[in-house]
């Protein structure tokens, strides 16, 4: 068989390591693959890897010790025209003139509605794998990058709590996560953060106000605030705005981390959990399957169809925001 893979949308550390796991797990069982660059608007321009093959095809060796690199060697796209009619014709006419049978898209869940909708025009088997530092999707328990991403939080986060604790300070650290608040909530459990601002919970800026003054007497010497950047209060900035007219009783300071949680290279539980999807989309492929993300609930791998993993929104896990609230006293 000859397998197409890329990676689109928001790059997430790991990507790499899917990659290679794709490339080493066609190759040990004898099929070609063919590395698209840029996501899905490479793939309308036919925008292939150009390595010691030749224009297209992956060796094992061309994704050598790429597993701890962040990022993606293919990059990716965000890529807009790519979800018309025609641009969804223009990439189908690429893969069949390149000989693809199934295509493997690594990234979040703008790739897999891209996916979804390339199914309509073109005939070849598409097997996803969750790759997005949000942990957004259903049908895995997490998303290759999520890890790394709360890790690299994690220590931006020990670090200002430093200066924080010095200067009796209260900061309001933003993170990614778009419309979802999985990254906030692990980053602020892991972090020791005393609230977390999420999309899924009404975000009261005066209830979070009193709840600063009755930790302050409690004798905290410093606070962090976690606020989602898809929180209903606007991220960081606005809430600190609403902070100090509600009688805030620490100064504040604001941090955005934004894209610096993209990066980095990605942790042991990323590079396996990668490995693994990556193998097991290879092998779905084999056995026929399509129309599907590769995901892993309580440590199996398992198929998803590609719909169900963006249909609703992925809830918080459960209790998660009582138990930062009890830890915070
Ligand atoms: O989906 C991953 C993500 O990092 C989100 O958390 C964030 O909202 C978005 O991508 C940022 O996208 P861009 O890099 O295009 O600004």
């Amino acid at each position: 068989m000859r397998l197409g893979v890329l990676c689109s949308g928001g790059d997430a550390p790991g990507m790499n390591a899917c990659l290679r796991s794709v490339v080493r797990a066609a190759a040990s069982d004898g099929h070609d693959v063919i590395g698209i660059r840029r996501g899905y608007e490479g793939l309308m321009k036919a925008d292939f890897f150009d390595g010691e093959l030749g224009v297209g095809k992956m060796s094992p060796r061309s994704v050598a010790h790429i597993l701890e690199r962040g990022g993606t060697i293919l990059n990716s796209s965000r890529c807009p025209a790519f979800a018309t009619p025609e641009g969804l014709k223009v990439a189908a006419d690429a893969l069949d003139r390149a000989g693809v049978d199934a295509l493997i898209p690594i990234g979040g869940d703008g790739t897999f509605r891209g996916a979804v909708a390339l199914a309509e025009f073109w005939k070849g088997q598409v097997i996803g794998c969750p790759g997005t530092i949000d942990n957004d999707l259903l049908g895995t328990d997490a998303t290759i990058g999520f890890s790394t991403a709360v890790a690299t939080a994690v220590d931006c986060i020990d670090k200002l709590r430093d200066t924080a604790e010095s200067h009796e300070r209260l900061f309001l650290v933003e993170v990614m996560g778009r419309h979802s608040g999985h990254l906030a909530l692990a980053t602020a459990l892991a972090a020791s953060a005393e609230i977390a601002c999420v999309p899924e919970e009404i975000v009261d800026a005066v209830a979070i106000a009193e709840r600063v003054q009755e930790l302050r007497s409690l004798g905290k010497q410093s606070i962090i605030i976690v606020v989602a950047e898809g929180d209903e209060q606007g991220g960081a900035v606005a809430l600190n705005e609403k902070l100090s007219l509600a009688d805030c009783p620490y100064a504040t300071r604001t941090v955005i981390l934004g894209h610096i949680q993209r990066g980095g290279s990605p942790t042991a539980e990323d590079r396996v959990l990668a490995t693994r999807l990556g193998d097991f989309a290879v092998r779905s492929i084999v056995d026929g399957a399509t129309g599907m993300m590769a995901g892993e609930t309580c440590g199996h791998c398992c198929l998803v169809p590609l719909e169900d993993t963006f249909s609703t929104h992925r809830p918080l896990p459960e209790h998660q925001i009582e138990l930062l609230d009890r830890m915070s006293c």
